[in-house]
């Protein structure tokens, strides 16, 4: 049994990851940036008793020692940056790429994740797994770049980067940090078109998840363990 700590746990493939982690036995501490507005996660919290809900904005560095404070002394196995925005698909001429939605998505894809690592990296010193996951995307790679997107990409080429430089920082603490492609999936990101479900997703992850060690530290690799070129 672990203890999962995962970020955007409300709704889309961090709901099913908490979904997924809980039926197989782990605890988890899932947070949401509006925990009284997540009902699907109090619902399950409620029915298996192994979730402990959190507020947590990963945006802000206050909203991340908040937490980081509330769980002093807490170990956490695995945590699992999955908090995520995309704000704009079009080409240059979209005019959604405003600056605030540069802004946004920089700050909740790639300030996210260091923030949430850096408020909880004592605890996850403690944790028995010592492993970090940050959800990034096939968008981040730069050898298979087919144009629009520009701010969301830009950030999840920038999300994987901070996972490959965590991982060589962290070697020397033996903290194992992977970057992850969940598939194309039917959320409110990936739209109802999109090629698999969010249970698929998860049961997926969860097993890369598991299998990342100090020998395959800073691995890019998607939901089915195929790895995706930087
Ligand atoms: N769906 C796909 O096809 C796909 C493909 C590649 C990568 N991804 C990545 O997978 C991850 C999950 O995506 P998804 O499809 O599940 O997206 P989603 O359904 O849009 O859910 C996004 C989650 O992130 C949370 N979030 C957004 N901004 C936040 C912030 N500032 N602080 C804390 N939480 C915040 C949302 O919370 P609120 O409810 O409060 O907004 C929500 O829980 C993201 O990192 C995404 O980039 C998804």
């Amino acid at each position: 049994m672990q203890t999962i700590l995962i970020t955007g746990a409300n709704r889309g493939i961090g709901l099913a990851m908490t979904e997924a982690a809980v039926a197989r036995g782990d605890r988890v501490i899932a947070t949401a940036r509006k925990p009284g507005e997540a009902e699907k996660l109090n619902a399950l919290a409620s029915l298996t008793g192994k979730i402990e809900i959190e507020p947590l904005d990963v945006g802000s560095e206050a909203s991340c020692a908040a937490l980081a404070n509330r769980l002093e002394g807490r170990g956490i196995d695995l945590l699992v940056a999955n908090a995520g925005q995309l704000n704009a698909y079009g080409k240059i001429d979209d005019p959604a790429h405003t600056e605030d939605a540069w802004r946004d998505v920089l700050m909740v894809n790639v300030f996210g994740p260091f923030a949430t690592v850096r408020a909880l990296l004592p605890m996850i010193e403690r944790g028995a797994e010592k492993k970090i996951a940050i959800v990034s995307s096939i968008m981040a790679s730069t050898e298979q770049a087919p144009g629009g997107a520009y701010a969301y990409r830009a950030s999840k080429a920038a999300a994987t980067n901070l996972a490959r430089n965590l991982a060589a920082d962290f070697a020397e603490k033996g903290i194992a940090v992977g970057a992850y492609h969940p598939g194309w999936v039917r959320t409110d990101m990936g739209g109802s078109s999109a090629d698999i479900d969010v249970a698929e997703s998860a049961a997926g992850l969860l097993k890369r998840f598991d299998a990342l060690t100090m020998s395959t530290t800073g691995v890019f690799e998607d939901y089915q363990g195929v790895p995706i070129p930087y």
